[in-house]
């Protein structure tokens, strides 16, 4: 085994502690990937809120570094290239999905990066809030040249869980879409959507937010406990983006929807209670999205690289892990931590 630093979650609630941790030698089409900034994802402080301890949790699944090492059958990488790696690293490659180059829906679950249970060796995946990681060749992505790699790290989960729909939907210069929830994802669905040329507005719980939300490309900010606002909203959305890191009613968004548009919940995954009528007068349709498939991950790196748009990021050396969660569960960022992880070596 090839040993290696991170920060692993103890029981729900405590620290993550600096541990050594061992990785799996290089298999034929593995590269061995020097993580230099990884993203803090509110995956990640789910994750480790609700750590039972049972087996190792080390989070981060958005990160760039570079490659130090390859496995004999790799080609498309040589020691030294800049990579990106995102929230899963390998899928059965086979199924209907897969076969569509949508690996994240893998029928057979694709492996996520951390967490996730390892096809060859049946290992629980453990994350890059870590110096190294070992990876499938097939999921690790060039890292464009122009895209800082700090900044860029983010892309791999909050950019590409947004990407997705946001292809998906069709959003162009011709759409109206809101965003709900101006945070990791929010912030990154702002910008690629007005990348794309749409009209594109905020809905966020106070106003606080809303000369960011200017900044960010939007034309408006709508405070979603007012209204009276909300209500003169109603009908003005073809795409409603909710990134919202809460259970939540949904009635107040599905509102926003335009005749025939789309509400895409992706923020808070889990059950949620929907009336009818609020998807039939409109003829409304309600959507999720996550992650994304290889072909679409490759596509949003080289429209970033395109478009110059990365995430803001407050970077923090790693060091600092802790207090990038406690920060985040106050929402107090803006709007994405990155952590250095040169102070692991
Ligand atoms: N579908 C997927 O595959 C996927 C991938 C990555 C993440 N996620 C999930 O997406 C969610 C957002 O992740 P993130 O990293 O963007 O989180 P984040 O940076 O914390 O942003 C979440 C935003 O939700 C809003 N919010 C937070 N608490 C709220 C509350 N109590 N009531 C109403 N709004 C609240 C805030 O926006 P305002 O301040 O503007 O109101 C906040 O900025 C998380 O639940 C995460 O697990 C899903
Ligand atoms: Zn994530
Ligand atoms: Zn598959």
């Amino acid at each position: 085994m090839r040993k290696t630093v991170g920060w692993q979650a103890g029981r729900s609630g405590s620290r993550l502690r600096r541990t050594s941790l061992e990785r799996r030698e290089l298999r034929a089409d593995d590269v061995a990937v020097r993580v230099d900034y990884c993203g803090v994802c509110h995956t990640d402080l789910h994750a480790v809120r609700a750590h039972a301890g049972d087996v190792p949790l080390v989070p981060g699944h958005e990160f760039t570094g570079v490659v130090t090492d390859i496995g004999p059958e790799v080609t498309r990488f040589a020691p030294g290239d800049r990579v990106a790696v995102g929230n899963i690293v390998d899928s059965c490659g086979v199924c209907a999905m897969c076969q569509a180059g949508q690996e994240n829906f893998c029928h057979e679950f694709p492996t996520l990066t951390y967490a996730g249970t390892d096809r060859y060796d049946g290992t629980t995946t453990l994350g890059a809030y870590s110096r190294e990681y070992i990876v499938r060749d097939e999921f690790t992505y060039p890292l464009p040249t122009g895209l800082d790699p700090a900044a860029a790290a983010p892309l791999l989960c909050a950019g590409i869980t947004v990407w997705e729909p946001l292809q998906a939907l069709g959003v162009g210069p011709s759409s109206r879409v809101a965003v709900a929830g101006l945070g990791g994802l929010g912030h990154l669905a702002v910008k690629l959507a007005v990348a794309l040329g749409a009209d594109t507005t905020v809905v966020s719980r106070s106003d606080g937010k809303a000369g960011d939300a200017r900044r960010l490309g939007g034309h408006d900010l709508i405070v979603s406990t007012d209204r009276r606002r909300m209500a003169a909203a109603r009908d003005r959305f073809d795409v409603v983006i909710d990134t919202i890191a809460v259970p939540h009613d949904i009635a107040p968004y599905l509102g926003l929807v335009a005749l025939n548009g789309t509400l895409s919940h992706l923020g808070h995954l889990g059950t949620i209670t929907v009336r009818t009528t609020d998807l039939l007068i409109g003829r409304k349709k309600l959507s999720s999205a996550g992650s994304g498939g290889r072909p679409a991950t490759a596509a949003m790196l080289e429209f970033c690289a395109q478009h110059n748009v990365v995430a803001d990021v407050e970077l923090l050396p790693s060091a600092r892990v802790n207090d990038a969660l406690d920060r985040l569960e106050r929402n107090d960022v803006r709007y994405r931590f990155v952590l250095n992880m040169s102070d692991l070596s």
